[in-house]
């Protein structure tokens, strides 16, 4: 028994067989692929008298062979298919081909699931649904890049950075690597001896989350190395950016309209969402791509020497990951401006949308010795692009009603595509705004958008006015409610004078204590809002703790299942911590940090709401337009009625006990010590820790120095912890705090 690939089977002397039609020594040749051939032993061992043959036995090991080769086979081939197609963009077969060698990997490890390895090219479909990602911690952090506005600023860098390098000669220029600075986000890749491990975003920068199932499924992303080139190493860190084609997100945006389903904004965002879904699944439809661009931990690897950037792009393309063909290096900042402008002006030509250049220090042993600063490299900069402009004509110009009752002017404009989103709406800010600007009706004026930013008008184009066009005038009356409009001495909104029953203020009111940050009422949204004002069920929050069942299925619409939801939603919502709620009221001023601070240090809503101007300022944090917002808001007679109808709806407004941290670390003394908490704590609010800092004698200070004894930094400190890491002041984790002060 003899098999031939692919897919030849030849059987001599395979009797006694009598009973099938075979002879001893008749030869047998069939075309059979590997799972024909598998189908065919399967049959014969139904057949009693066959079964334990030892000619079947012998049989059922070849094609088991043969089934393992192909399935090897196959596998090579799709991954040098995908590769030609999705990195090189030569592809050697059609689809059809592609299709036919996927479909029969795919019945081979259905047919033999231990074949069905994690690398293998099927398992790109994505997995069932997860819960959550869970957490990874990079083996080396990934930074972030400082970054410059103008071209000009890289001179300064070049002049910077030769000062820090005082080995260099003054003549020499220094080598620069400028590349494009993708707009879409991080990936970090991590290959165990070859096989793709783990794939995670880049999170706060030392912690992210692992996405290994959605990253498989970007068919651009090896699975396994495989280089004739150049060894592969032990460990390999890859990092690089995920991004959807321009072609691609309209082709999706094409089809998701013609579902009737909603389209989405741009490609950089539709990327984010795409590869951030539980379901892997999802991923795997979306046309998900990745450029690779650096290098984390390379360890086990006995190639040429990598030396410099280029070199990493070098080895990175012989392991065949998709690197941006033009790349170069270029001899001082001149000529990287010269790339910059390249770059510039050809920016629609590419396939994928950039927002800059990323500039870097060639040399990889210059970049060890710049080192970085907080959490940027010292050695590389990122040369943002302006942001795109395009001229548009301004059809009307509407006033919206905030929660606050300040009035909004925006400019409703004929749609445009400014960086890649269709834009129809432009804030003018405020009234003088937009006389400073002369904006007026039917004006053609330049608008732009800068990353996620709301659009704005730039400039009108004077050249284009008619001559007839009539300046805006600023309404000075409410457009809802019909109040006259205030504006104070010296502030530039306007606002609706009507502090308890404008529509507009009372609807955004109950939008925003839905909304998540607040008390997070799943399921209600703006539309049902609107439903709920107008028909009258809801006027102020407290009215939502009094909805019935029997009124939500009376509305259009809403089933019982969606009622119930809503209820127990509702129902969850009365027992959130007393910053959101407090929050959620949106007293002006008082956002979700000021919320924080005044939560945990006066503890009770009663106590906010008759704290006096002196006590509210004497708090660290809160400063005198803050206190006197506060002090407004809870003079009002109305406010106070709102907040006895909310307890008498059963919402609980949370009472904080902070006797517990204090108590448990009394030994300790701080005295002659100054404490600065920035970043993001997960254990104390900033104003808790502070709290505790200075009832052990300790001082909390709001900015670092030199006198500053500790710095306690979270997730997303920034310029505080830079300072403190250049003043060498002590450093620790809310961890190291709770353990230095022996909190347990
Ligand atoms: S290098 C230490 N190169 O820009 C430098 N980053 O703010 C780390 N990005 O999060 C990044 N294109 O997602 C580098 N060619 C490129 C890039 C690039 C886009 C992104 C990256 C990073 C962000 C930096």
């Amino acid at each position: 028994l003899r098999y031939i690939p692919p897919g030849y089977l030849v059987m001599e002397k395979c009797g006694p067989a009598a009973g099938w039609g075979f002879r001893k020594s008749v030869m047998y040749a069939s075309r059979a692929s590997a799972h024909e051939l598998k189908v065919l032993v399967d049959s014969l061992k139904t057949v009693p008298r066959l079964a334990q043959s030892p000619e079947v036995k012998a049989m059922e090991h070849i094609v088991e062979d043969a089934v393992k080769k192909r399935a090897q086979e196959l596998r090579t081939l799709l991954q040098r298919h995908n590769y030609r197609y999705y990195v090189l963009n030569e592809p050697e077969v059609d689809d059809f081909v592609y299709d036919e060698l996927f479909r029969e990997l795919e019945r081979l490890e259905e047919a033999h699931p231990v074949l069905r390895t994690p690398t293998s090219p099927t398992q790109r479909v994505g997995s069932p649904i997860s819960s959550e990602f869970t957490a990874y911690t990079h083996r080396m952090p990934m930074l972030s890049l400082q970054n410059a506005m103008e071209p000009e600023s890289l001179i300064d860098f070049d002049a910077r950075i030769r000062r820090q390098l005082p080995t260099l000669e003054p003549e020499s220029p220094l080598q620069y690597v400028a590349e494009p600075k993708f707009d879409g986000l991080a990936l970090e890749l991590v290959y165990e001896n070859g096989q793709l491990t783990v794939g995670s975003t880049r999170g706060n920068g030392a912690v992210g989350e692992n996405i290994t199932p959605n990253v498989r499924t970007i068919r651009s992303i090896p699975l396994n190395l495989e280089s004739t080139k150049r060894p592969v190493p032990k460990l390999l860190e890859v990092r690089g950016e995920v991004y959807m084609r321009k072609d691609d997100f309209l082709r999706l945006n094409e089809r998701r309209d013609a579902q009737g389903l909603p389209t989405y904004q741009n490609p950089r965002n539709t990327a984010a969402g795409s590869l951030r879904q539980l379901d892997s699944s999802i991923t795997a439809k979306r046309p998900l791509r990745f450029f690779a661009y650096a290098m984390g931990t390379l360890e086990g690897y006995e190639g040429p020497v990598i030396q410099t950037q280029l070199d990493v792009l070098d080895a990175l393309r012989d392991w065949k990951f998709p690197v941006f063909r033009d790349i170069a290096a270029h001899n001082g900042p001149g000529l990287v401006i010269d790339y910059w402008q390249h770059m510039l002006d050809t920016r629609h030509d590419l396939p994928m949308e950039i927002d800059g250049v990323v500039v870097k220090v060639n040399k990889l042993d210059l970049q060890n010795q710049l080192g970085q600063v907080s959490r940027s490299p010292r050695w590389a900069i990122a040369m943002k692009f302006p942001p795109e402009q395009k001229t548009t004509v301004v059809r009307d110009i509407t006033i919206t009603v905030g929660r606050t009752g300040a009035l909004t002017p925006s400019a409703v404009l004929a749609p445009v595509l400014v960086g890649g989103v269709t834009v129809t709406k432009a804030t003018l800010h405020n009234e003088d705004e937009i006389r400073r600007k002369d904006i007026r009706i039917g004006d053609h004026v330049l608008v732009q958008r800068a990353g996620d930013v709301i659009p704005e008008v730039v400039k009108v184009i004077v050249e284009k006015r008619s001559g007839d066009l009539i300046p805006f005038v600023m309404p000075t009356v409410c457009p809802a409610c019909g109040t006259p409009a205030v504006r104070p001495h010296g502030e530039a909104v306007a606002r609706c004078g009507n502090l308890v029953n404008c529509p507009a203020q009372i609807r955004q009111g109950i939008i925003h204590w839905c909304s998540r940050g607040a008390l997070d009422i799943d399921g209600l949204g703006e539309k049902l809002v609107d439903q709920f004002v107008t028909v009258g069920y809801v006027q102020t929050v407290a009215d939502l703790y009094r909805l019935t069942h029997a009124q939500l299925t009376d509305l259009e619409r809403i089933g019982d299942k969606t009622a119930q939801n809503l209820l127990d939603a509702i129902e969850e919502s009365r027992t959130r911590p007393l910053h959101r709620a407090l929050f959620g009221l949106g007293i002006r001023l008082v956002g979700a940090h000021v919320a924080e601070v005044l939560a945990s240090h006066f503890c009770t809503i009663e106590r906010i709401a008759t704290a006096t101007y002196d006590e509210l300022i004497s708090v660290h944090e809160i400063g005198d337009k803050v206190a006197q917002s506060i002090r407004t808001y809870f003079s009002d007679p109305k406010v106070i009625e709102l907040l006895e109808k909310l307890r008498q709806g059963r919402f609980v407004f949370e009472e904080i006990d902070n006797t517990a941290p204090t108590d448990a670390i009394k030994g300790k003394d701080l005295t002659g010590t100054t404490w600065v908490f920035t970043g993001a704590l997960e254990r104390f609010t900033r104003d808790e820790a502070a709290a505790i800092v200075k009832g052990l004698g300790g001082k909390a200070s709001g900015s670092v120095s030199k006198k500053t004894s500790v710095v306690v930094a979270g997730p997303g400190a920034g310029s505080k912890l830079a300072k403190a890491e250049a003043l060498g002041v002590t450093v620790m984790t809310e961890a190291e705090f709770v353990d230095h002060l022996g909190i347990d």
